[in-house]
């Protein structure tokens, strides 16, 4: 078999000929991105083989039958993960029950089992787990030490009528929250005695290797099966729990329940359930009830009684990532007509007042994360993120400083909202000259011009006018108009770095709406944490899922127009 070695990594790998290259990448242990899904459309994926001289795209292209040194572009370094929600005071009502229990000695001259006399005493205690108790192995294998060891009096620990441990010392018990996203994830580790926060940690969701967004992630797990999908984000959180808890100075045996917030596909595809039914009409998810589940199966290497809490979904395109949003934001209390929008790489939306919600979800596209945009990337470091144009030229905000590599969605939207405002680009999104450079090749960081072009307008428009069109049709459902909302409330990591004002002069925001925005972080991670420090706010999750009506926007006559109609840009 060829040699395939990875220069910039230093990792080589015997490769079977007929596979591509981004399959040898895999192969050898690496992460490619592949916004597409490897379809050949993005060309985000591309490398260069020393040996034949050119560039192509690793998804495209095959080992070959000869040794190949392969380079790939250096992959955006620190991305930007937004961990932090608005913080919210969560009154603090554990799943988790701690009881102390004296298990009597087997009587001389009868033979009672341990497990027997332990059931007996517990169910006096706690009658209501009378007919969950049947003989379960792992409280079986310790039962006996823990006995012997304490003299019969042993702490135990329940939760959702479940013996997550019995132990002759006190054990100390953590939680680890999730907010799955499709292009990143959050995890945070609670203290389950007091729900305090103790640790958090953040990376990209490895998943991007398979796609950039749902659609082509789901195509990918229906022809291939969803094995290495749901494979990687469980080794994903596995390793998230192991660096939170040493962070906190724990160990992921003490951590025994874990909650899981992410869009619907994302949550399918962790639970290794099929997705079939999220990319063919009409939709609907396999499941969107709230889940309990043993953890053990999803290998999270904690606990190996602990439980996985699973937040409901609503439908096939708004998911438990927005349950966890309106959980934490606690938008259905709203005197006033609130709108809550999340957009990540989808954009979903929840309109309500008074107990009264409905939620869509947009087709946005993946364009602010930097698909189909010529240097268009992720928040990381490089990144243009920032622009103002002033009488000296383009005033530009980079990440870190560092030299520009490219434009993420924050800074897509100000060069389009500055274009508009200097009159360089008209409503209709014609832009005076086909490209415009930022940053020239030789103050770049990647050796060539860095420049936004008409197709990349192009491209914005197509998901800025989609996010609007969502906010006029979910208006319409609620009976109102777009200037009866009194608040908006931008959710997730692009919500929180783009300026108000320019998601307005574009329109993706009706105008009227401009200085009613506030940005509320990362709503979904604050509610993953919150439905495991408050038993109520778990069960209220399934409730607020069944309360929120849905509204599917494709299936409405009106929709085609009223999108072709957001395409231009508003400008003020
Ligand atoms: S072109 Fe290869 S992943 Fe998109």
């Amino acid at each position: 078999m060829p040699n395939v070695f990875f220069k910039n990594e230093n990792i080589s790998v015997n490769a079977d000929p007929d596979i591509t290259i981004m399959e040898a990448m895999r192969a050898a242990g690496m992460v490619p991105d592949a916004p597409c899904g490897g379809n050949g459309k993005c060309g985000k994926c591309r490398v260069y083989i020393n040996e034949r001289s050119e560039y192509v795209l690793s998804c495209q292209c095959t080992v070959g039958e000869k040794d190949i040194t392969v380079s790939a572009e250096e992959p955006a370094q620190n991305v930007i993960v937004l961990q932090d929600g608005i913080s919210k005071e969560t009154a603090f009502n554990s799943h988790i029950t701690r009881i102390s229990l004296k298990v009597p000695p087997c009587p001389a001259g009868k033979s009672i089992s341990d497990w027997t006399r332990f059931r007996e005493e517990l169910i006096k205690l706690v009658p209501e787990l009378e007919g969950h108790m049947v003989p379960d192995p792992s409280v079986i294998t310790k039962l006996p030490g823990a006995l012997k060891a304490a003299e019969g009096n042993v702490h135990v620990m329940i939760a959702c009528d479940h013996i997550l441990d019995v132990s002759a010392e006190r054990k100390a018990a953590y939680m680890a929250a999730f907010d799955i996203g499709t292009t990143t994830v959050a995890g945070y580790l609670l203290d389950a005695d007091t729900g305090e926060k103790l640790s958090v940690a953040s990376r990209l969701n490895p998943q991007v290797q398979f796609g950039g967004d749902v659609i082509s992630r789901a195509a990918y797990s229906l022809e291939h099966g969803g094995e290495e999908l749901a494979g990687c984000i469980r080794k994903a959180l596995r390793e998230l729990i192991a660096e939170m808890t040493e962070k906190a100075g724990c160990t992921p045996d003490n951590v025994y329940l874990v909650s899981i917030a992410g869009n619907t596909c994302m949550h399918h595809l962790f639970m290794g359930i099929d997705v079939d039914s999220l990319v063919h009409a009409p939709y609907n998810p396999a499941v969107c009830e709230k889940m309990v589940l043993s953890a053990e199966s999803f290998g999270l290497g904690i606990n190996k009684n602990g439980l996985l809490f699973a937040l409901p979904n609503i439908a096939g395109f708004v998911g438990a990532d927005t349950v966890a949003c309106i959980v934490s934001s606690d938008i259905a209390e709203q005197k006033n007509w609130t709108l809550l929008i999340d957009i990540g790489t989808n954009g979903e939306m929840v309109l309500a007042k008074d107990h009264k919600m409905a939620a869509c979800s947009t087709a946005a596209g993946p364009a602010f994360e930097g698909v189909g945009i010529a240097f268009g990337m992720r928040g990381a470091d490089g990144a243009i993120s920032k622009a103002e144009y002033t009488e000296n030229g383009w005033k530009l905000g980079i990440i870190n400083d560092k030299p520009a590599v490219g434009i993420c969605g924050s800074g897509l939207l100000d060069l389009a909202a500055e274009m508009l405002r200097v009159g360089i680009m008209d409503e209709s999104g014609e832009m005076e000259e086909e490209k415009i450079v930022l940053v020239p090749a030789e103050k770049s960081g990647r050796g060539t011009d860095v420049y936004i072009c008409q197709k990349d307008i192009r491209e914005m428009q197509m998901a800025k006018a989609a996010i609007r069109a969502g906010i006029e049709l979910l208006c319409a459902h609620m009976g109102i108009t777009v200037d009866d909302v009194a608040e908006v409330w931008l959710a997730g990591a692009f919500g929180s770095f783009l300026n108000p004002q320019n998601v307005c002069r574009i329109g993706m925001i009706p105008p009227v709406l401009r200085d009613r925005i506030t940005p509320i972080g990362n709503a979904a991670g604050l509610g993953a944490q919150m439905v495991l420090q408050n038993k109520d706010l778990w069960t209220r999750s399934g409730e607020l899922a069944a309360e929120t009506d849905f509204l599917e926007l494709a299936s409405l006559p009106e929709f085609q127009d009223t999108f072709v109609d957001a395409l231009e840009f508003d400008n003020f």
